[in-house]
């Protein structure tokens, strides 16, 4: 089995993440991988925020703030605490081009391919990640809040640092299960 393989099967999602955040020069690659990701006709339908430090306040009160009127404080200070669960949350954005050939749900494939690549990439140098939307990644008074675009939507955001533990694996199912030919 080579490495490659064997890091993709034992791949798995960390909620429990503390600092360090991953490093600048991790960072930049891990983008660099991001970028690496199926495009059809060369879009690039695809951008990153990052948010650490107070950074991660703001993005809380953000969160917090896009609840409704019928919301408790209870539900709001769950929100704002939601990004300190780790030094650095990525925020992956879908920016959809407009195109004879190219929808927007293929657009968003591949921002969501881009987010798989970046996630292994800091897995591989060592961090935990763990993918994230809620109902909040569509709100649109959350999109304004970050400065969204138009034609932009959020694909999710991805929570990353140092895994304080690791979680119990989480069983995956058969291939048979989900694999079959065709025809049959
Ligand atoms: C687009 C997307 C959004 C997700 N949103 C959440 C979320 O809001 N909360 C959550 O607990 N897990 C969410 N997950 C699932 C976790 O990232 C993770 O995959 C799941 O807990 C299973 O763990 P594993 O990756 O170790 O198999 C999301 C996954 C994807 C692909």
């Amino acid at each position: 089995m080579t490495a490659v393989i064997d890091f993709m099967l034992n791949r798995r999602s960390e909620p429990k993440l503390e600092s360090p955040a991953p490093q600048p020069d991790i960072l930049e690659q891990a983008f660099q991988c991001a970028a690496n990701t199926p495009d059809h006709a060369l879009l690039r339908p695809w951008r990153y925020l990052v948010v650490e430090g107070e950074g991660l306040k703001a993005l809380g009160e953000l969160f917090a703030s896009t609840c409704g009127e019928d919301s408790t404080e209870k539900e709001r200070e769950k929100l704002r605490r939601a990004p300190l669960r780790a030094p650095m949350v990525i925020v992956g954005i879908a920016a959809y081009r407009a195109h004879p050939k190219v929808p927007d749900s293929e657009q968003a494939m591949s921002a969501a391919v881009g987010m798989g690549q970046l996630s292994l990439a800091l897995q591989a140098a060592g961090y935990g990640v763990m993918w994230r939307t809620g109902g909040i990644a569509y709100r649109q008074a959350l999109l304004d809040g970050l400065g969204l675009a138009a034609n932009e939507r959020i694909i999710g955001f991805l929570y990353t640092g140092t895994v304080a533990s690791e979680k119990p694996p989480v069983p995956r199912p058969a291939t048979s299960d989900f694999v079959s030919r065709w025809p049959e």
